[in-house]
């Protein structure tokens, strides 16, 4: 046994030189930095697949050009639910832990944020280590698999921030949610609207044909979404699989009102995005 696992390893070695030598690999020399420790040293692991620009005080580091960190969306929730102070958070999907520090700023007492795109789970991390945050649990993995376990934490608050029309199954989500969020949850997400989607030349190839479906009970209708040519470009930030299935709009707040979150409130109402029509609401569990 010893034998042939020092025989694998010889010609692991044998073929890493020769593939060097025909400057197809690179070495281990390629890991090692030679600079000053710096941020950007830790942001440029991950180089090119940035999508947010990071807070102060890293302002002047290069990462990506949206601006996460202080979106008006998280300040809304914030500001609607009379703040976070001492809250449980769970948030889905947090890419590069943008909302996750706007949570902890807003003085959560802890987050839970699961992301299942290992890229995006080390860009978190890198976020949290040079923000030094020390509220939020980064955790990877499909949030679908975490909410399907019985039983599991609950939280005061739910976060779910353009994650709804990256589901296979997003009737399936929202009742999982509801279940685990005992207070508020909020949500932005794109949704399906025929009009709308016909006059928009981004978007209408990519919504290809619709099903009936039923979710406990629950009837709806899947309009199916094609990432496409989406799913290549650096930093992608959807679902694996290749595609994910749309609700309306009707159809997401007539299920949250199904499974007992009717008491709801609509915010950032954008029909004509340029990604598709998108909302965002915090639902409350009805009296
Ligand atoms: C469009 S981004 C939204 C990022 C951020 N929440 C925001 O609103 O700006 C969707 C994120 O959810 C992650 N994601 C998608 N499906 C997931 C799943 N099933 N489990 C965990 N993360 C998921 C993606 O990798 C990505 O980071």
């Amino acid at each position: 046994m010893k034998w042939l696992l020092s025989q694998r390893i010889g010609w692991e070695i044998r073929v890493r030189t020769v593939l060097y030598r025909l400057g197809l690999s690179k070495t281990t020399d390629a890991h090692y930095l030679t600079s000053y420790p710096s941020p950007q040293n830790a942001v440029d692991i991950l180089q090119g697949e940035w999508r947010s620009r990071l807070p102060d005080p890293l302002a002047q580091v290069k990462a990506g050009p949206l601006s996460l960190f202080e979106d008006g969306r998280i300040a809304w929730l914030v500001e609607q639910i009379g703040g976070v102070e001492g809250m449980t958070v769970l948030e889905l999907g947090p890419l590069e832990g943008a909302h996750s520090y706007m949570l902890e700023q807003a003085g959560a007492k802890c987050i839970t944020a699961i992301e299942a795109n290992s890229q995006a789970y080390l860009k978190c991390l890198i976020v949290k280590e040079l923000l030094e945050l020390k509220k939020i649990r980064f955790l990877c993995g499909d949030f679908v698999a975490y909410l399907r376990e019985e039983p599991g934490p609950l939280f005061d608050l739910g976060v779910a921030s353009g994650v709804l029309y990256h589901m296979k199954n997003p009737a399936e989500l929202l009742a999982l949610l509801t279940k685990r969020c005992q207070r508020s949850l909020f949500l932005w997400t794109h949704y399906y609207d025929e009009a709308l989607i016909a006059k928009n030349p981004r978007m209408a190839h990519k919504l290809t044909g619709s099903v009936p479906a039923t979710y406990q009970g629950f009837e709806h209708t899947l309009y199916r979404h094609d990432y496409q040519e989406a799913k290549y470009m650096p930093g992608f930030s959807g679902a694996g699989g290749g595609y994910s299935h749309w609700m309306t709009r009707d159809d997401i707040l007539n299920c949250l009102t199904f499974f007992g979150f009717g008491d709801i409130q609509i915010g950032f109402d954008d029909p004509d995005s340029k990604n598709g029509p998108s909302f965002a609401l915090i639902a409350r569990p009805q009296q």
